[in-house]
C-alpha cells in the first residue's frame, strides 16, 4: 500500500524552488528629493525590464491613466503624485520589485512605511544640487533600518558639482562611506562618459538632442583616447582621480554594503538613458537578496517553508468603481499561494485569501503565487491594519512599523452633528490607512480629533477624501505646534515629573501620551528642566492592542 507523502515532505521538496525564487529576487525603493529624476530613472529601468514599451508611459498623468479614483483626481489637479505603487519586472534572470513612493514630500510618511518593505534603497541625487532636504530625511529612515544604499548621481549631462565634492558631502554629512563603481570623465558640456572602476573600460556618452537616448558604446581607455571622442586631458584627469580613489580605498566590501555602511556610487544621466544599464547590472550583482526579518520569534528566514508577511500600506478607493480598500503585503518567508488560508496574528483569526492581486502601477491582475521580496495586494474589508502579520504554520509576528514625528497639527471640526456617523467612520478609516495620524485631547469631553501630519497637503487630502468618499464637509483649525514627542515611560513617567510647561499633552490612538511643542526651543527647554524624561521622535511600535476609535 502506498501512502500519500506527508506535508513535511511536501514542504521539504519546495525548499529548492523557494531558494531559487529568493535568489532571483531583488527589491528596492528610490529615495530622492522632488525633481532629482526619480520618474525618469524609473521609466528607464522599466524599459530594460520590457515592462513598458515606450518612454513617457510612467509619466502618463491624468487622463491617460486607465483607473483614476476621486482623490487621484486631486493628484491630477495639483500635478503631483501621492499614491505609491509597486512595479515588478524581470531582467537578466532576476525578478525586480521596485517599490515606488510618492513624489511629494508632504507624503513622506507613506514613503517611510514603504521603506519598511524594502531590502535596498537607491539614493538619487541631482549632480548640480547634491544632498537635498528630502533625501536627508529619507536617508535617516534607511539608516534606522540599516538598509543598503546605492547612490545614483544623475543629470551628469548638465553642469554639476565636482564629483569628489559630492562624495565628500555624503561621507561627511550622512556618515556614509562611498565606493564609486564608475567615475565620470568631464562634466556638463564636457561630460564624455564614465570609466568602470572594476574593468577600466570607458562607457562613452554620446550627446543627443534633448529627450533622445544616448547610444551605449564601450571602449578600452586606450581606444577611447585614440577615437578622438574624448579629450586626452579629460581622460587623463579621470584616470588620475580613479587612481587616487584606489590608493585611498579598500575593496568593495559587500558585507559593509549590506549593513548600510558603504554605498556603491554610480554616475549617469537618466534622461538620456546614460549609465542606467551599467547601474542596473551592478545593482543586481551587489544588492541584498530578501533576508531574515526580525519578529517576535527572532529572525525569520525567507526560506522558512510557511508563508509569512506583513502589511506595510493600506489604500482605499484605488478603483472608484469598486470603492475597494487594498492592503499591501510584503512577503517575508515561504511561498504565497492564491486561496491560501492564513492566520492574522493580531486577531488570531484564520482568513482565506481568495483574490490576491499583483499590482503594477494602476493596473492589477490576480496573482497565483508570490515569494519573499514580492508585494501582493489583498482586499481589505477593514480587517488589516498597518504592521499586521499574516502567517502559515508556527506563529510569527513581525516588528511593527513606527509612526514618525508629525510636524503639522490641526483640530478637525465637523460642523454638522447629523453627519457625525460618517465623520467618525471616515476619520477612523483614514487613520487606519495611515493617511494621517490622529491624536485626541486628554479631556474625553473634547471629542474632536487632532490631525497630525508631515505635510500640509496630507491634511488637504484627508479633508478632500472625507468630503468625496464619506460625504462630510469638515473644517480645519490649525494649531501652533510643530514638534511631537512620545513619552517613553508612558503616563506613569509623565506623572512622576509633575507639571510641565510650554507644551500640550495629548493622547495618540493607543492612549499613549504625546507632547506637542511650538518649536525645538521649547522641546530643549523641557529636556533641560527634566533630563529624566525620555522622549522619542518615533512612536513605539504597538502590537496586539486595538487602537482607540473616534
Ligand atoms: P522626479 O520624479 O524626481 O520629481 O523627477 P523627474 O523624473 O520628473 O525629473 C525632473 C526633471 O528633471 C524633468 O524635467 C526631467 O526631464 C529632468 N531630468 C531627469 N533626469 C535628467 C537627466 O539625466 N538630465 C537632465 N538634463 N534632465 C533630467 P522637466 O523639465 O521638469 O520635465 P520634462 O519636460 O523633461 O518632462
Amino acid at each position: 500500500m502506498t501512502t500519500a507523502p506527508s506535508r513535511s515532505a511536501d514542504a521539504a521538496a519546495e525548499i529548492p524552488a523557494l531558494a531559487e525564487a529568493v535568489e532571483r529576487r531583488r527589491n528596492f525603493a528610490i529615495i530622492s528629493h522632488p525633481d532629482a529624476g526619480k520618474t525618469t530613472l524609473t521609466e528607464k529601468l522599466l524599459l530594460y525590464g520590457g515592462a513598458i514599451q515606450q518612454a513617457g508611459a510612467v509619466k502618463a498623468k491624468g487622463e491617460q491613466r486607465k483607473v483614476t479614483s476621486d482623490w487621484m483626481e486631486l493628484e491630477k489637479q495639483r500635478g503631483i503624485s501621492i499614491t505609491s505603487t509597486v512595479l515588478q519586472f524581470d531582467y537578466a534572470g532576476s525578478t525586480i520589485n521596485l517599490l515606488d513612493t510618492p513624489g511629494h514630500q508632504d507624503f513622506s510618511e507613506d514613503t517611510y512605511r514603504t521603506l519598511a518593505a524594502a531590502d535596498n534603497a537607491v539614493m538619487l541625487e541631482d549632480a548640480a544640487k547634491g544632498l537635498e532636504p528630502q533625501t536627508r530625511k529619507l536617508f535617516e529612515v534607511c539608516r534606522l533600518r540599516r538598509i543598503p544604499i546605492f547612490t545614483f548621481i544623475n543629470k551628469m549631462d548638465r553642469p554639476g558639482r565636482e564629483p569628489l565634492e559630492l562624495l565628500d558631502e555624503i561621507e561627511q554629512e550622512l556618515g556614509l562611506a562611498c565606493w564609486p563603481v564608475n567615475w565620470p570623465i568631464g562634466s556638463g558640456d564636457r561630460f564624455r562618459g564614465v570609466i568602470d572602476r572594476r574593468t577600466h573600460q570607458v562607457v562613452l556618452f554620446q550627446r543627443a538632442e534633448r529627450g533622445r537616448q544616448s547610444q551605449e558604446r564601450i571602449l578600452s581607455a586606450e581606444d577611447a583616447a585614440a577615437s578622438g571622442l574624448v579629450e586626452p586631458e579629460l581622460l587623463q584627469a579621470a584616470l588620475e582621480e580613479l587612481e587616487l580613489l584606489e590608493g585611498a580605498g579598500a575593496d568593495l566590501d559587500l558585507e559593509q554594503v549590506h549593513a548600510g555602511e558603504l554605498s556603491p556610487v554610480f554616475f549617469g544621466s537618466a534622461m538620456t538613458n546614460f549609465g542606467v544599464r551599467p547601474f542596473l547590472d551592478a545593482f543586481l550583482e551587489l544588492a541584498q537578496r530578501p533576508t531574515a526579518r526580525s519578529s517576535s520569534e527572532g529572525p525569520v528566514d525567507p526560506l522558512r517553508p510557511g508563508f509569512s508577511g506583513f502589511v506595510f500600506k493600506l489604500q482605499a478607493n484605488m478603483d472608484p468603481r469598486h470603492r475597494d480598500r487594498v492592503a499591501f503585503v510584503r512577503v517575508c518567508s515561504g511561498k504565497f499561494e492564491k486561496d491560501m488560508t492564513v492566520q492574522h496574528a493580531r486577531s488570531g483569526r484564520s482568513i482565506r485569501l481568495s483574490r490576491p492581486q499583483k499590482l503594477f502601477g494602476q493596473d492589477r491582475e490576480v496573482v497565483d503565487d508570490a515569494y519573499p521580496g514580492d508585494v501582493i495586494g489583498l482586499n481589505n474589508p477593514g480587517m488589516f491594519a498597518i504592521g499586521d502579520t499574516l502567517y502559515v504554520g508556527p506563529k510569527v509576528e513581525y516588528e511593527g512599523i513606527p509612526c514618525f514625528s508629525p510636524e503639522i497639527f490641526a483640530w478637525l471640526r465637523n460642523p454638522n452633528p447629523s453627519a457625525f456617523k460618517s465623520f467618525r467612520k471616515g476619520v477612523n478609516e483614514l487613520r487606519e490607512e495611515g493617511a494621517v495620524q490622529v491624536l485626541y485631547d486628554t479631556d474625553p469631553s473634547r471629542r474632536d480629533p487632532i490631525l497630525a501630519a508631515v505635510g500640509q497637503l496630507q491634511l488637504e487630502v484627508v479633508q478632500y477624501r472625507l468630503e468625496h468618499e464619506y460625504g462630510v464637509k469638515t473644517r480645519l483649525e490649525p494649531m501652533e505646534f510643530t514638534v511631537a514627542r512620545w513619552v517613553s515611560g508612558g503616563w506613569p513617567a509623565l506623572e512622576r515629573v509633575g507639571r510641565i510647561f510650554n507644551c500640550r499633552t495629548v493622547r495618540d490612538a493607543w492612549d499613549r501620551p504625546v507632547l506637542l511643542f511650538r518649536n525645538d526651543w521649547n522641546l530643549n527647554q523641557l529636556r533641560e528642566d527634566h533630563p529624566e524624561l525620555e522622549l522619542s521622535a518615533v512612536a513605539p511600535v504597538v502590537s496586539g492592542v486595538e487602537p482607540i476609535a473616534l
